[in-house]
């Protein structure tokens, strides 16, 4: 059956950064869906059918649903945690809060609850953090599988400087992951990353497991963090001390490459930016996290002039907003105090089509693009008062996305398609 959603559409084939067409636009536009794909997109008088039924969201925009990749699932209950920078902020905070998922049941609850959080903030896809235990990832993935949803994730393996309740050993982490691999990977809509937490938090052992899994495995991806934080860093080289620096120790063990993504990746040295250009390796700048921690300051520009590939993310809960828009509001900051500027086109295109070249799946999400998957997000500029307001100024799509950059959350989402379904409860019923 055919569907044809109806609204101003807006969908990016190329970086607004790197070209002045970039996107395209349909003023009283239209996508038609079936069986969960996007098959056509253009002028509503080019697409309305009779018999086709239509969804007409007008005046609001449809577009490319968000992603998110970086993200940790067991930590929807230590999202807003008072007082700390990142070593004492996992140790304080964290890590008790990650074993309560040793409880299915609990992990069962929080997975419905985080991807309900997805979708209320208009995020289609997001690549997460699991906790150590193989039944979180088990309970995110049934719960993402009964939604249809392109969900990445993994189960953290940490062998090292945390309570007995989160960790596991480089032996025991290997068996794991290749079960839930064996479980889930291309399972629907699914895929599994291998998920070393961090090196202050993996033996050399371990970090030897998971770079064996990525080489019996080239096509998942891996996820860790990357120079976040000052004394993070002095820690991580104390603990590797043959290493140059802290991407080399990732290096050494097979972890680098275009599946690979480093969360955070502030601290750099020109060597390691030379290194992730040269092998691929991707950047996601996490900005309400480094604010919310006192991390540090991404260098989006540099980056971008050495080629490195960069994704934006919210990184609950060291961030502090499910929300891409707030996501992009910070980066606006962060960038600011940088002295870049991010122009709302390039950010909207960041959280949509950039972050889809992050991790990769362009040819399946991110995009408007015929074939792609019917995954949406409609957006409203007027959604709360003091948007109405401002909106009474706004004359461009460009001033239209920064309002909703600068000023939009969950309450600007009216809609959230996945795979061609609307998803997002209507605030009456979620309550
Ligand atoms: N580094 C290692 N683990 C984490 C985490 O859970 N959050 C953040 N922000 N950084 C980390
Ligand atoms: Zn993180």
């Amino acid at each position: 059956m055919q569907t044809l959603i109806r609204g101003r559409v807006l969908g990016f084939h190329a970086d607004p950064a790197e070209t002045t067409t970039s996107y395209a636009w349909h003023e009283d536009g239209a996508i038609l869906i079936e069986d969960g794909r996007i098959v056509a997109v253009g002028d509503h008088a080019d697409l309305a059918r009779a018999g086709v039924a239509e969804i007409d969201h007008r005046p609001c925009l449809v577009m490319p649903g968000f992603i998110d990749p970086h993200i940790h699932f067991p930590q929807v209950q230590v999202i807003a945690s008072w007082g700390a920078q990142l070593l004492d902020w996992l140790t304080t905070y964290t890590f008790p809060e990650e074993a309560r998922f040793a409880d299915p049941d609990h992990a069962a609850r929080m997975a419905e609850a985080f991807l309900d959080q997805l979708i209320a903030h208009g995020t289609t896809t997001a690549c997460a953090f699991g906790s150590v235990h193989p039944g979180s990832v088990d309970a995110l993935f049934a719960a993402a599988a009964a939604r249809d949803m392109a969900l990445i994730a993994g189960k953290v393996m940490m062998d090292r400087n945390a309570i007995p309740a989160v960790q596991d050993s480089a032996r025991q982490s290997y068996d794991d992951s290749k079960a839930l691999i064996g479980r889930w990977q291309g399972s629907g809509r699914l895929r599994y990353a291998i998920t070393p937490r961090f090196a202050i938090t993996s033996t050399p052992e371990q970090l030897a497991a998971a770079g064996a899994l990525a080489a019996e495995h080239p096509d998942l991806h891996i996820q860790t963090h990357l120079s976040e934080n000052r004394d993070e860093i002095d820690y991580t080289l104390r603990l590797y001390p043959q290493a140059r620096d802290y991407l080399d120790i990732y290096d050494a063990h097979g972890l680098l490459g275009p599946n690979s993504l480093m969360g955070h990746a502030i601290h750099l040295s020109p060597r390691e930016i030379a290194r992730m250009a040269e092998t691929g390796t991707r950047a996601i700048h996490c900005p309400t996290s480094n604010l919310f921690l006192g991390s540090g300051l991404f260098d989006e520009a540099g980056l971008r002039a050495a080629g490195v590939v960069s994704g934006v993310a919210t990184d609950v809960g060291g961030g502090t907003s499910y929300s891409m828009l707030q996501t992009l509001n910070e980066s606006y900051k962060v960038l600011q105090l940088r002295g870049q500027n991010l122009h709302p086109l390039a950010a909207f295109h960041w959280a949509t089509r950039g972050n889809a070249i992050a991790l990769g799946m362009q040819d399946r999400i991110g995009t408007l693009a015929p074939g792609s998957d019917a995954d949406l997000v409609v957006l409203d500029c007027r959604a709360t008062p003091a948007m109405a307001l401002r909106a009474e100024r706004i004359g461009t799509l460009a001033e239209e996305l920064f309002l909703l950059q600068i000023m939009g959350d969950d309450r600007a989402v009216v809609q959230t398609y996945v795979a061609g379904r609307p998803a997002k409860a209507s605030p009456a019923a979620a309550g």
